[in-house]
């Protein structure tokens, strides 16, 4: 077998049968630069991940954002288990089953006034699409189809399909597939060094960044635009936190100018900033939301869009036997995702996660501010329980810093941190208690204090 064919070594701690590396393209991935150094997880319960060899580690980014209520709950393990023996399948197309109306029951109380329906699909990429779609859509059943344009934000993260990179921000994500949606605008992010560098919580300035987009609707004529979307925080960009009065801002045009506005509350949905979704602890309500991550915990792929009053009415028109909105999935509401979000809403409501951000929020904001002056550290962000703490970057080595801050802290910490260029990014599980965020905090400052 030469070098191609037999692949990166096997990873350690696993046996010498153990599968290849190779022939998985990894997603998001250095793929090179992990296969010759891999970091395998093997099994996982609360707030740890095991290694292949057994090494317990601290996982401070709930998962991908995504593991709310901790790992492998019983509770949930048991509805999924009990889904998979008992409807393993069952299509949401002209047909139903009583979980799926049952969760999206669930979660419109949860939500509460004004919205009144939620579209299924398996992911934010999709949930992103999707609302996107609505959007169109919505407009086109009123009248207005010549609505066609988006405005998005520099550095939004909106996921992966050809929507959500056309509205996202993040360059690396969209240099590679050509021109994407066409008519898409974006806002200018609101992330300024020099005005904001280590605020608690919600920046003092930067609201008048909303004003932008007066700018940009006078440019395009309001007439021609759908919608506006954003991450209420942005997140995978590097916990960038919305300027106090911004976000209402955004509302105000957006409502006197008729454009739909859409919250991507993909990580801030299900209490990760202290209250179920993120538009209700800033007090401004979108028309469209998006979520999923946390929507079951991560143990299932969904994700689900909720719709304000009188969106999906406006659908329900013409004659009875049209199908009012072509568009959905093999597997929206698929029984076992549906079966662990109702699960997961009853660990959330049965253990105050949805709030519980809101009461450590104190704590993880003064461990994590307790960064502020350790080598290299430029500047540190939180709200809830996301936090972020940015890096200067090496010169001519742009992201080396982070990444070896998170090879640092998972083989000689015990503890998983996430990065995203010079950023490292926390989001522990909402179940983490304040000694676990002082051990995250403790093992990150050693590390810092170990590089140069
Ligand atoms: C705000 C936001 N939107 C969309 C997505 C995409 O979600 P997925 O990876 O499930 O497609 C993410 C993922 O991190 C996200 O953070």
């Amino acid at each position: 077998m030469n070098d191609m064919t037999q692949g990166a070594a096997l990873a350690p701690g696993l046996a010498a049968d153990a599968p290849r590396l190779e022939p998985f393209w990894m997603p998001f991935t250095a793929n090179r630069q992990f296969k010759a150094a891999p970091r395998l997880l093997a099994r996982a319960e609360g707030m740890h991940y095991y290694t292949p060899e057994g090494r317990r580690v601290l996982d401070a980014q709930a998962g991908l954002w995504c593991v709310n209520a901790g790992h492998c709950r019983k509770p949930i393990a048991d509805a999924i288990a009990q889904a998979a023996g008992s409807l393993d399948f069952a299509p949401t197309f002209q047909m139903g089953h009583p979980l799926a109306f049952e969760l999206a029951q669930r979660l419109v109380a949860l939500a509460g006034e004004p919205f009144d329906h939620v579209f299924f699909c398996n992911s934010g990429s999709e949930a992103v699409d999707s609302a996107l779609k609505i959007a169109l859509a919505w407009h086109r059943v009123r009248g207005e189809g010549q609505r066609t344009r988006f405005i998005g934000r520099e550095r939004g993260y909106h996921g992966v399909g050809f929507g959500g990179i056309s509205v996202g921000g993040i360059v690396g994500n969209r240099k590679m597939f050509g021109a994407m949606l066409p008519g898409v605008d974006h806002l200018q992010q609101t992330w300024n060094l020099e005005q904001q560098a280590f605020s608690r919580g919600q920046p003092q300035w930067g609201a008048h960044l909303a004003d932008e987009l007066e700018r940009i609707i006078a440019l395009h004529d309001a007439s021609t635009i759908a919608a506006v979307i954003v991450e209420p925080v942005a997140g995978s960009a590097g916990v960038l936190v919305p300027p106090v009065g911004y976000l209402e801002r955004l509302r105000e045009i957006t409502a006197k100018h008729g454009i739909l506005l859409i919250f991507d509350e993909v990580i801030t949905g299900f209490g990760r900033i202290g209250r179920p979704f993120g538009w209700q602890r800033f007090g401004v309500v979108p028309d469209l939301f998006t979520t999923a991550k946390g929507i079951n915990s991560g143990t299932v792929p969904m994700g689900a869009v909720f719709a304000r009053q009188g969106i999906y009415e406006a659908f329900m028109q013409g004659p009875q036997g049209a199908i009012e909105f072509a568009h959905g999935y093999t597997y929206s509401a698929h029984p076992l995702a549906c079966a662990a979000a109702l699960a997961t809403l009853d660990v959330y409501r049965d253990e105050g996660l949805l709030t519980r951000a809101a009461q450590l929020e104190r704590h993880f904001e003064d461990a994590l501010h307790s960064l502020k002056g350790v080598r290299n550290v430029i500047d540190i962000r939180n709200i809830g329980l996301m936090g972020a703490v940015e890096l200067a970057p090496r010169p001519d080595a742009p992201g080396a810093r982070a990444y070896e801050a998170h090879l640092k802290a998972f083989f000689e910490e015990d503890l998983l941190i996430r990065y995203t260029g010079d950023i490292i990014a926390l989001s522990p599980p909402l179940i983490v208690e304040p000694g676990q965020i002082d051990r995250i905090v403790q093992g990150l400052r050693s590390v810092l204090a170990r590089m140069d």
